[in-house]
C-alpha cells in the first residue's frame, strides 16, 4: 500500500518493497541485475531474498522463481508464514515457483536450465533467487569445478533475463567485497549483511559494498530482523564494529 505513494516508479527498476532500501538504491535494484547477498549463517539471507520474492508477487505484480539447495520447502514455508508470508497460497497462484535441488542432485540444477527458461517463460517470472550460491558451488569436489558452477549458473541468470538475487554464506567484513570463489565480480552488486555480538543479543548491519550503475549509499545502516520480515534504518548509526 505505501509503496504506491512518494516517488514516480522507475521503469527500469525491480523494487524491493524492504523497509529503507529502495531509497538506498535510487527507486530499485536495475532490471536483469544479477546480485549477490552475503552474510553469515542465520543474518537474515533467506528472509530478505524471501521477502524480496513475497513483495514482488504481492505488491509489484512480478512473479517469481525461488531455487533452493538448502531449505525443503515445507520447512521454508512454515518459516515464512512466521513473517505473515503466506508462499503456499502464492504458489497456489501460481505467482512464485519453487524448484528443490537436494545435494545429490545439483548436477540436474545446471543440465536443467532450458527447462527452467521455459518454466521461467511461461510463468512470466521476473525475479529469481538461488538460495544459496555456496550450497550449489560447495557441492563440486575442486576449485576448478566449483568456478564453473558458478560461472555458469551466472551466466544462466543472465540469460533468462530476470532480476536476479543470489544468496552466499561468508563472514563478511566491514567494506570489503569478499571474493570466495574469486569470480563474484561478474555480479552486478554484492550486499552484505554484518553480524555483530552483543552479549546475548545479536546486532544486525547491512551494506551495500557494490551496485554496477546505481548512485547507491555508501555507509552501513541498522537492519533489524522482526516479525514482518527485515527492515532496513537508513541514516541511522550502527554499531562500531567491534569483534
Ligand atoms: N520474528 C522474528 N524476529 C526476529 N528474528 C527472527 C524472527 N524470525 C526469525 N528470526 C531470526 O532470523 C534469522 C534467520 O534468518 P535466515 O533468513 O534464515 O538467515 P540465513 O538465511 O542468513 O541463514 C535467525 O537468526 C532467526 O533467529
Ligand atoms: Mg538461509
Amino acid at each position: 500500500m505505501a509503496a504506491s505513494k512518494a516517488k514516480p516508479k522507475a521503469k527500469d527498476r525491480v523494487e524491493t518493497g524492504i523497509p529503507g532500501l529502495d531509497g538506498m538504491i535510487g527507486g530499485g535494484f536495475e532490471k536483469k541485475s544479477v546480485v549477490i547477498i552475503a552474510g553469515d549463517a542465520g543474518s537474515g539471507k533467506t528472509t530478505f531474498a524471501m521477502q524480496f520474492l513475497y513483495n514482488g508477487a504481492k505488491k509489484f505484480k512480478e512473479n517469481g522463481l525461488f531455487i533452493t539447495f538448502e531449505e525443503e520447502k515445507e520447512s521454508l514455508f512454515k518459516h515464512m508464514l512466521k513473517y505473515g508470508w503466506d508462499f503456499a497460497e502464492l504458489e497456489e497462484k501460481g505467482l512464485v515457483k519453487i524448484l528443490e535441488y537436494p545435494p545429490h542432485e545439483v548436477d540436474r540444477f545446471i543440465s536443467e536450465g532450458g527447462v527452467i527458461e521455459d518454466m521461467i517463460k511461461e510463468n512470466h517470472v521476473q525475479r529469481v533467487v538461488v538460495d544459496s550460491i555456496t550450497s550449489l558451488v560447495l557441492l563440486h569436489e575442486n576449485e576448478y569445478k566449483r568456478r564453473q558452477a558458478f560461472l555458469t549458473t551466472i551466466e544462466a541468470l543472465k540469460k533468462w533475463g530476470c532480476m536476479a538475487l543470489l544468496t552466499s554464506e561468508a563472514k563478511t567484513r566491514q567494506g570489503e567485497v569478499r571474493s570466495r570463489f574469486g569470480i563474484e565480480y561478474l555480479a552486478d552488486g554484492m550486499l552484505g549483511i554484518h553480524v555483530v555480538r552483543r552479549g546475548e543479543e545479536r546486532d544486525y548491519a547491512f551494506e551495500i559494498m557494490k551496485l554496477r550503475g546505481i548512485a547507491h549509499e555508501r555507509k552501513l545502516c541498522p537492519l533489524k530482523i522482526t516479525d514482518k520480515g527485515i527492515v532496513l534504518f537508513p541514516g541511522q548509526p550502527v554499531f562500531t564494529g567491534g569483534k
